[in-house]
């Protein structure tokens, strides 16, 4: 296509109305009107007049214009662009590039499954459930391990939680690891930056550099060495050189040592005919112990590093029953409803922050769901035959270029006895670099310059990647680039033939045994079964998605287009900087654009969820007081309202809670909330006095979980300043602020943004979410990963003079920051401001119109402000009648959040952070009128449960399934079985667009009539 030609949009965006409704927020002049009239307002900004001027941000905000709709689209298009997306790579280094079968952009664009919240109400979620499901299964099966988590962020980070999981296993309370120096760099710098300042150490054992692998001698020397205290090894089975570890020693070394097995893979390679199983490792085949790899290949394009796909494996068998609940993440499984339909559920939760707090195993929230999502379709897509063509390709096209250009003069492989699968280091007869920057010059990203990563190495180390992506005529190409510069093959020198050059034999041992026995289903067939599933979720934009803390606002559409544009998606993390400078430049303006919005002088993009941005903050605090020597700083401070993430976070910083009896020595210390809903700032001095020089900082959610401002907080960050420790801003909420409040005014040292939640990301059904941390002048030298920076030579990478280090590999979510980009162009500078207080309108408004009907939580405080979300509960005379119906005040809420699925809505958040709340967010993406709609049935699901408490016995009663036994799940876990047939999918009862098209009263009498034949049935 020609350089200026704009390609059509693949929808029309006239025919959805909130994607062309200006900042999409689709209430117009007349409703907002008519919404502040009914508080008594006049203006938008009376409704924030109650947030100290002190800490109101001055306006204008520096970011550009807003663009229009077409402008938009032609910005992002022209942008992406500015990268170069040659059509021959060799780059992969741990982030390959495959084909990607046409069902996964097919699956992306069901939205009910890409933009449905985490699968917390089963009987609504029931397509992304089985999604995450068969993603659990197909990975089982290409691994041999029996339970694969439903995501981590990516490979550096899986890595890091395997290290901590092998820590809780390992009974006599171990905490050394040895970790193979053959693994990738940037997965060692995220340990040692995630490490830092915990109880866990590790040493890397080097490798050796004639055979680029660790030689095993040498690993068990030092494991001897640091016998009583080792809890694990972890290595790769194909090391960052590309060279194949010896797996089956490497799990019996550990086996014999008593020590976990943490192997590091790639699933696309486990394919038939491909690698040896990790459940299969060691010579009697009894495998490793923990899994981790990358995944994010087998379904998208590399998006300059990410979304990622951490895969997270465990043993789930007769001899290692109980170690899955040391996992991390969440997990799907078998279960049935009431009835005893089929149907599945998360379990295992009771393991995770938001129940366990500081006592989590993990901290980790929001993973990459949706990506999981796309690997099962990419994989069943593929089936048995598809996995095993593209896994053989990668080999077939490595082969045949080494064999091609081990003819050419002074190139020779680096490790010639080492074998390798589809990526191998070449040792040139001159510079890597100077080759790659030729190469780019011809159209072709070669491969990666890895001399830095062999010691002795003069600089002219080179790795190339192989897979289903290149054609023959690539190799051809490749060979001639490579003639070009170092001169044909020389005659006399060189074998006649190209294959007689001898290439490293694989072992057989190293090889899989048996079939994966993947399935093979019909494309149509998995098309319609995919559209099936999505049926049965729903998505923010049909209707009102009420789920309190979560931000369930509208998506936009052009957002998916900008972040697949070819030029965005097809780009490497590995590209030459000069190819790449469209993306840095998108990084560089959000780093700006972040600035502005906060009001704080230095950002990172690098997070991937908020979570990770909390652990990122919580690291710099760490760093900050380590370089004034303050080490003796061990306690946090976090309100009990707080996400279960905050108090999760801080311990797996290093801030483990060490209690004696009621009192808490040092960790996480929790600081009460006042009658007005905010920080009790008495009961915050006191904490400050016990905890005198120990307080590494506080973290305060702004609003709070409640919806309220925290009016204090300056006042509480001066304190805190006071005490030498630091304050964190949780940004999950900054819906309600955006544009409204500077951070830096308040004094936050800290903030993260949930791009998944204020920016419009998708939630994919749990995931990929993203993060930008912005932080203060103090932290600013401690910012992970790298600045992008702007020269007169263009964009470019620059390191914080003190950073922390690297979080996550690469760029974090790239596609993710494609998508916030595109949000905040059309938002600029006006819309940030206008869609803050819009959603803060839209809050009071329908708090307004429920407040006669429920109570408001925290009970003190009825008429303190509201921001972007409330709390009600249930009645006092409603409960006394679901009591004498023998539903407990402590059980009535659950049920009740699931009439609302009966009314075609998803449930408010329940019972977070008030065990008897309903948590309340509308966001601004909705009409006056779609706001009344709801309001009216929110109020007529309480007059038929007063009119009949027994319907909570019954609900929901149009989602495919009836309530899910969670209870008999979580007895009998089930995490994956072998797929053979498709599985079926239930139809809705009623489906939620029906519902949305009844009148409420006819809703209510369908309740009416079907709780009473499911009662019937049940006598
Ligand atoms: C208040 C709050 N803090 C932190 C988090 C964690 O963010 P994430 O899920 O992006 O890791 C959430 C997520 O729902 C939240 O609501």
């Amino acid at each position: 296509m020609n350089q200026t030609t704009i390609p059509p949009l693949p929808y029309n965006p006239k025919a959805l109305p909130r994607e062309t409704a200006r900042h999409y927020i689709p209430a117009t002049a007349q409703d907002i009107q008519a919404m502040l009239g009914s508080l008594g307002l006049s203006q938008l900004d009376e409704l924030l007049q109650h947030i100290p001027a002190s800490v109101r941000m001055a306006e204008p905000l520096a970011l550009p214009e807003e663009l229009s709709y077409e402008a938009l689209y032609r910005h992002v298009v022209e942008q992406s662009r500015k990268n170069c997306v040659p059509d021959m790579a060799f780059l992969g280094d741990g982030l390959p590039h495959y084909k990607v079968p046409d069902l996964v952009p097919f699956v992306a664009g069901l939205r009910e499954l890409m933009t449905a919240y985490t699968p917390y109400q089963p009987e609504r979620s029931q397509g992304t459930l089985m999604t995450q499901w068969l993603y659990q299964c197909c990975l089982a099966m290409l691994t041999g391990f029996e339970a694969i988590n439903a995501s981590q962020y990516d490979r550096a980070t899986s890595l890091v939680e395997a290290l901590y999981t092998a820590a809780r296993l390992s009974r006599q309370g171990r905490t050394h690891f040895l970790l193979l120096g053959s693994l990738w760099p940037q997965d060692l710098e995220v340990v040692r930056t995630l490490l830092e300042g915990t109880r866990l150490t590790y040493d890397v054992v080097p490798i050796d550099p004639a055979r680029g692998t660790v030689p095993l001698a040498a690993l068990e020397q030092q494991a001897t060495v640091k016998a009583d205290t080792l809890a694990g090894i972890a290595f790769p089975q194909v090391g960052s050189l590309g060279c194949l570890e010896d797996v089956d020693g490497l799990t019996d070394l550990a086996h014999r040592l008593g020590v976990r097995a943490i192997v590091v893979t790639d699933p696309m390679l486990l394919a038939t005919g491909g690698l040896k199983a990790p459940g299969t490792f060691g010579q009697e085949g009894e495998g490793a112990d923990i899994l981790v790899g990358e995944a994010q290949h087998l379904a998208i394009p590399p998006h300059y590093g990410g979304p990622g796909l951490g895969v997270f494996g465990m043993r789930y068998n007769a001899a290692h029953q109980q170690d899955m609940r040391q996992a991390p993440g969440r997990f799907v499984g078998d279960a049935q409803d009431e009835a005893g339909r089929p149907a599945k559920v998360m379990v295992l939760s009771t393991r995770e922050q938001h129940i366990r707090r500081h006592k989590a195993t993990s901290n980790i929230c929001t993973n990459q769901g949706f990506v999981a999502t796309l690997t099962a379709a990419a994989i069943l897509a593929r089936g048995e035959q598809g996995m095993q063509e593209a896994c053989a390709r990668g080999r077939t096209n490595a082969t045949t270029a080494a064999r091609a250009l081990l003819r050419l003069p002074g190139v020779r492989l680096a490790f010639p006895d080492t074998p390798f699968w589809n990526a191998f280091v070449l040792a040139l007869p001159c510079s890597s670099a100077a080759m790659i920057e030729t190469a780019r010059q011809r159209g072709i990203h070669l491969g990666v310059d890895v001399s830095s990563r062999l010691p002795g190495s003069t600089g002219n180390h080179l790795l190339l990647s192989f897979s289903d992506l290149q054609e023959p005529a690539h190799l051809v190409r490749l060979t001639e680039v490579f003639v070009e510069m170092l001169g044909a093959p020389d005659p006399a020198g060189a074998p006649a033939h190209a294959t007689t050059v001898t290439l490293p034999e694989v072992p057989t041992a190293y090889l899989r045994r048996e079939p994966v026995g993947l399935p093979s289903w019909d494309g149509e067939q998995l098309r319609t079964f995919f559209t099936s599933l999505s049926e049965q979720n729903i998505s923010p934009d049909r209707t009102c998605y009420p789920l309190g803390s979560c931000t369930m606002k509208y998506n936009p559409y052009i957002n998916e287009v900008a972040a697949s544009l070819p030029g965005f998606a097809q780009l490497h993390p590995d590209a030459p900087l000069a190819d790449a400078q469209g993306t840095l430049e998108v990084l560089y303006n959000l780093q700006e654009y972040f600035k502005a919005i906060t009001g704080l002088p230095a950002v990172t993009t690098q997070p991937v969820a908020g979570a990770q941005g909390e652990l990122v903050g919580l690291k710099m605090f760490q760093a900050y007081h380590r370089s004034r020597g303050e080490t003796q700083r061990d306690v946090v401070l976090i309100p009990h309202s707080a996400h279960g993430t905050n108090p999760a976070t801080a311990t797996m910083a290093g801030f483990e809670t060490v209690q004696r009896g009621a009192e808490t020595l040092s960790g996480v210390v929790e600081i009460h909330a006042g009658s007005n809903g905010q920080i009790d700032l008495d009961h915050l001095r006191q904490l400050l006095t016990r905890y005198r020089g120990r307080i590494a900082g506080i973290m305060i959610t702004n609003p709070n979980t409640s919806g309220v401002f925290e009016t204090r907080f300056q006042e509480i960050a001066a304190l805190m300043h006071a005490e030498g420790g630091l304050v964190y801003m949780d940004g999950a909420n900054m819906n309600a602020i955006a544009g409204w409040v500077d951070l830096g005014a308040l004094g936050v040292d800290a903030v993260h943004n949930n791009n998944h939640k204020t920016w419009t990301i998708p939630h994919g059904g749990g995931g990929p979410g993203d993060a930008i941390v912005a932080v203060s002048a103090r932290l600013a030298p401690f910012l992970p990963g790298v600045q992008v920076v702007r020269t007169a030579h263009g964009y470019a990478l620059e390191h914080p003079p003190q950073s922390i280090g690297s979080v996550h590999r690469h760029f974090g979510n790239m596609g993710h920051k494609i998508r916030a980009y595109t949000y905040l162009r059309a938002l600029g500078r006006q819309g940030v401001r206008r869609m803050s207080a819009v959603a803060v309108l839209a809050a009071r408004y329908l708090h307004q119109r429920l407040k006669g009907h429920f109570p408001t939580l925290p009970r003190e405080t009825p008429d303190s402000p509201r921001m972007h979300e409330f709390i009600i509960t249930l009645p006092e005379a409603t409960f006394e009648k679901l009591e004498a119906a023998g539903i407990s005040r402590t059980r009535a809420i659950g049920p009740f959040g699931k009439l609302f699925l009966d009314f075609g809505y998803h449930a408010p958040t329940v019972s977070f952070p008030e065990a008897q709340g309903l948590m309340i967010e509308p966001t601004e993406s909705y009409t006056k009128a779609e706001l009344d709609r709801f309001a009216d049935a929110i109020i007529m699901m309480l007059q038929l449960v007063n009119e009949q408490p027994t319907i909570l016995h019954t609900v929901p009663h149009f989602t495919p399934v009836d309530r899910i036994d969670d209870v008999s799940a979580n007895k009998h876990v089930v995490v994956s079985a072998r797929l053979t047939t498709m599985p079926p999918v239930l139809p809705n009862r009623i489906a939620p667009d029906q519902l949305a098209q009844m009148p409420l009263e006819a809703i209510a009498e369908a309740i009416r009539a079907a709780s009473a034949a499911k009662l019937q049935d049940k006598q």
